[in-house]
């Protein structure tokens, strides 16, 4: 297996929890009336970020807003290619203030080419870039009507995945980017079509059982090199060393009672 990886620095957005809680339900994750700990949330969040930056990586951050508790997972905010953002517009009424919050926050960051959608999207929950190619999710919240739009606004070929397994609502929470031509997924989050479609593009991917797929595991950021996952998922981090790559387990639990983990709390600004 390879040896030779190496760890490119990346620009993250990210939102601190300073709202977080649990107080609807839009994904089978989410226990309205269950406590939540809001301290413990921004600790483990800090955590992360205080990584990021470990690793040689910069964090950027937006201002979180109140009543906005889901605002913490920006990957869901925009999807960012060359410098261009796509906004995002959301399925559900409790999350649809956070587009144009996120959107705001490219406009006063000198960013030029952006673009309000005409169709529901989720941000990087549901597009994932892999080199010079976006995977796009759907089934649940992202309009596959939206993947033509992305396509056509990034110039990038964008292939449509469709989930179907409800506990892996996005595609980052079932899909995950290790480098510019790997990925991990859960194969029983998708169609037998897409399944098809993914074995086809990566015949070399590394598969997540059901166990590690429940925990989690897939929610992960890579920079080529470090892959930050759930502390819990051990199994996929035995596969990502046999591969070469180095995992770093991250304790995420609080976020993880609104369906989020260490991904959904990242946005790449690839430039
Ligand atoms: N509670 C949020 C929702 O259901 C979690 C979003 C997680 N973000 C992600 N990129 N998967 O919308």
């Amino acid at each position: 297996m390879s040896t030779s990886r190496a760890a490119t620095p990346r620009k993250l957005l990210m939102c601190p929890p300073s709202h977080f809680d649990v107080t609807y339900s839009i994904n089978p994750w989410m226990v309205p009336g269950k406590p939540t700990d809001r301290a413990l949330a921004l600790l483990q969040w800090e955590q992360l970020r205080d990584l990021f930056r470990t690793l040689g990586h910069t964090v950027e951050t937006i201002e979180p807003l109140p009543g906005l508790p889901d605002m913490v997972f920006a990957a869901n905010g925009a999807t960012v290619v060359d410098g261009k953002v796509l906004g995002a517009r959301f399925l559900h009424a409790e999350r649809t203030a956070e587009g144009p919050a996120y959107l705001q926050w490219f406009e006063q960051h000198g960013y030029r080419e952006v673009l309000w959608p005409e169709h529901i999207n989720e941000g990087e929950g549901d597009y994932l870039t892999v080199g010079r190619r976006i995977l796009a999710g759907t089934g649940f919240r992202t309009d596959p009507r939206s993947h033509a739009e992305a396509q056509e606004f990034f110039g990038l070929p964008v292939t449509s995945l469709t989930l179907v397994n409800p506990r892996h609502y996005h595609l980052d929470t079932a899909l995950a980017v290790l480098s510019d031509t790997e990925i991990m997924y859960y194969p029983a989050a998708f169609t037998p079509g897409s399944q098809a479609v993914l074995r086809e593009m990566f015949p070399d991917a590394i598969h997540a059982s059901d166990e590690e797929a429940a925990l989690f595991g897939l929610n992960a950021f890579s920079d080529g090199l470090n892959v930050l996952l759930p502390q819990a998922a051990q199994g996929l981090q035995e596969q990502l060393r046999a591969r070469g790559f180095n995992p770093i387990g991250v304790d995420l639990t609080e976020l993880l009672k609104a369906g989020g983990s260490v991904k959904c709390c990242t946005l790449e600004l690839r430039d």
